[in-house]
């Protein structure tokens, strides 16, 4: 059996279902659930007896020790996260309780199963921790793209808090000889994607004649991955990534947030025509982030190099699968969008002014 954190979020739900697809192994998945974590991503495999489902807090550590003693995983695979950064600026102590200190708690819960196995068991176990771009910061425009070996340097309370617990996994390896693995990766887009983030949010507002949240002058880069092009990287690290090091994977696909407004406009206008005008025209530039990190580039050599990973598809593929994926799931989007998520909505956008 695997063990993953996180898998009722957007990548950990399209990790399980690559997974399944592609493995017959047993997959626990545990998730506190909180309100983005979403039970009906996985609702195909409702009748399928690999998967099981436990709620729990990554960070209620009698909890975890129980279903390691339980279960007795071969790899444990760490998604679950506080994963939004306009979230944390607005509360960041969630942050630390997921990020920092669940991390830690799987850590420790981790590296005393760890400790008591057999040899072989014991050499083949792996600790793989899912973490992100945003840990280096942020890039001028004509910077390299970050490496493997790029310094650290967050600049959110969310990317401070997973750059804690990438040097925690560090430590545990360096220190303990816990073979961990860890992944930093590009901002993913597709389905099963929260509209919290841009992409989804700007799908959806559109449909519903909303204004189209655009921060500052939107010029901002970041490198777009589709999800299913992140799975197959973490299966390929977790078959065969060596113990202690760290992977980044990105798509090469670096976008100004207006040219990928402007590509899902262009899409609807295609496949969801207005009575008349263009979506472009709900477009409004809003108050910025505060401290919104100018742009983000990942160098995957090092996988492609070691592991023989690329991805698959290209940003016009796979935006074009995210806007049909949701103007065919009109259930989940009604699903997802509950009184909490308006409640964010008024929060995040309701006092912004258009400049
Ligand atoms: P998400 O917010 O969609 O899902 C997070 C999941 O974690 C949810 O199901 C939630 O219920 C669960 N969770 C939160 N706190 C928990 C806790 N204390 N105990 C147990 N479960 C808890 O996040 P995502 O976008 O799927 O991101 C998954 C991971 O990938 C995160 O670690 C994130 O930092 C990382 N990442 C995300 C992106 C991206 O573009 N979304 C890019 C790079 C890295
Ligand atoms: O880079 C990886 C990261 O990508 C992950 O670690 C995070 O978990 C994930 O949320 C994502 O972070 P971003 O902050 O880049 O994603 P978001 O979709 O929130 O924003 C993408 C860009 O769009 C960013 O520059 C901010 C901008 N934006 C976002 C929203 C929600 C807007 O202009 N308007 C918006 O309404």
């Amino acid at each position: 059996m695997i063990f993953i954190t996180g898998g009722a979020g957007f990548i950990g739900s399209n990790f399980i279902l690559d997974y399944l697809s592609a493995h017959n192994e047993h997959v626990l998945n545990i998730d506190k659930l909180t309100y983005a974590g979403n039970p009906f991503n996985l609702s195909s495999l409702d009748n399928d007896a690999r998967y099981h489902f436990v709620q729990a807090d990554i960070a209620d550590r009698e909890t975890i020790a129980a279903l390691f003693a339980q279960h007795r995983p071969r790899a444990i695979l760490h998604f679950a996260a506080e994963s939004h950064v306009d979230r944390s600026i607005h509360s960041p102590g969630e942050f630390i309780h997921t990020n920092v200190n669940g991390s830690f708690t799987l850590l420790e819960v981790a590296r005393h199963y760890w400790c008591d196995l057999p040899p072989v068991e014991k050499e083949s176990f792996r600790f793989l921790h899912v973490s992100t771009d945003e840990v280096y910061g942020t890039l001028g425009p004509s910077d390299p793209p970050f490496s493997e070996t790029t310094p650290y340097a967050p600049n959110s309370p969310y990317s401070a808090s997973k750059a804690a617990s990438d040097h925690l996994v560090r430590a545990y390896h360096h220190t303990y000889g816990l073979p961990t693995l860890t992944t930093n990766c590009s901002n993913n887009y597709g389905p099963y994607h929260f509209p919290e983030k841009l992409i989804p949010l700007v799908i959806l507002n559109a449909l519903d004649g909303k204004p189209l949240p655009i921060y500052g002058d939107g010029r901002q880069i970041r490198d777009w991955l589709f999800v299913s092009d992140h799975c197959t990287a973490i299966r390929e690290v977790l078959a065969r990534g060596t113990p202690g090091e760290t992977y980044n994977i990105g798509g090469w696909n670096e976008k100004t947030n207006l040219e990928v407004v402007h590509t899902l406009c262009d899409i609807l206008d295609r496949l969801k025509p207005k009575t008349a005008g263009s979506y472009r025209d709900q477009i409004a530039f809003v108050q910025d982030r505060p401290g919104h990190d100018r742009r983000y580039a990942i160098d995957a050599r090092k996988l492609e190099r070691e592991l023989g990973w690329k991805p698959a598809e290209t940003f016009e593929s796979g935006i074009a699968k995210t806007v049909r994926w949701y103007l065919d799931n009109p259930q989940w989007v009604l699903n997802v969008r509950s009184g909490g998520y308006l409640k964010w909505l008024e929060l995040q956008y309701g006092r912004k002014e258009n400049t």
